[in-house]
């Protein structure tokens, strides 16, 4: 296999009350593999993709074969973002970010509160499913954004260090339609030592 799915950097139910372990155990082994599996199927008869990185692949999609390119941008996509969404939250998260990283929110949003409310109004903006996302510019200033179903700022070119799963299956479980309470509940489990680790290398 290609590419294969990591494990949870923590216990199913690390991150309860905030995210249910019912919720993580069937988001990771069944979403997350599936998208895993899937992405690999499409490239199961290109041996000349199967050497390249997930970020290439999204950052080429264009030059990839066509009968390909609908999978490896819904499914690679996928499998990119939830990577990344176990690394931004820790069951020591939550608090707020310190140092550059919060003089960059500070700059952009003017608060940590401001930006906040900016990022829940993405994530509850985001009609249907999708993402949202805190993104960094080379020169160090930060801005909010979302993308529709897998879609991913990877393949934008841009640099994410924060992000938020809105799809149903994060959290429909445990919140029902709720998704502003979901939204509100993750503050409590971002790992912000990493997304400053993020900013601080991707900046
Ligand atoms: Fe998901």
């Amino acid at each position: 296999m290609t590419f294969e799915l990591p494990a949870l950097p923590y216990a199913n139910d690390a991150l309860e009350p905030h995210i249910d372990a019912r919720t993580m155990e069937i988001h990771h082994d069944k979403h997350h593999k599936a998208y895993t599996d899937n992405l690999n199927k499409a490239l199961a008869d290109h041996a000349d993709l199967q050497d390249k990185s997930i970020e290439w692949l999204l950052q080429n999609l264009s030059s990839l074969p066509e009968a390909i390119r609908g999978a490896v941008r819904n499914n690679g996509g996928g499998y990119w973002n939830h990577n990344f969404f176990w690394e931004v939250m820790s069951p020591n998260g939550g608090g707020a970010p310190t140092g550059e990283l919060a003089e960059a929110i500070n700059a952009a949003f003017g608060s940590f509160d401001e930006f906040k409310a900016k990022f829940a109004a993405a994530a509850g903006g985001r009609f249907g499913s999708g993402w949202a996302w805190l993104v960094v510019d080379k020169g160090g200033a930060v801005s909010v954004t979302s993308t529709e179903y897998q879609n991913t700022p990877v393949m934008e070119g841009k640099t994410a260090i924060l992000g938020l799963d809105v799809w149903e299956h994060a959290y429909y479980l445990n919140y029902q339609n709720r998704r502003p309470d979901y939204v509100s509940a993750f503050w409590n489990v971002v790992n912000w030592a990493k997304v400053a680790d993020l900013y601080a290398a991707g900046k």
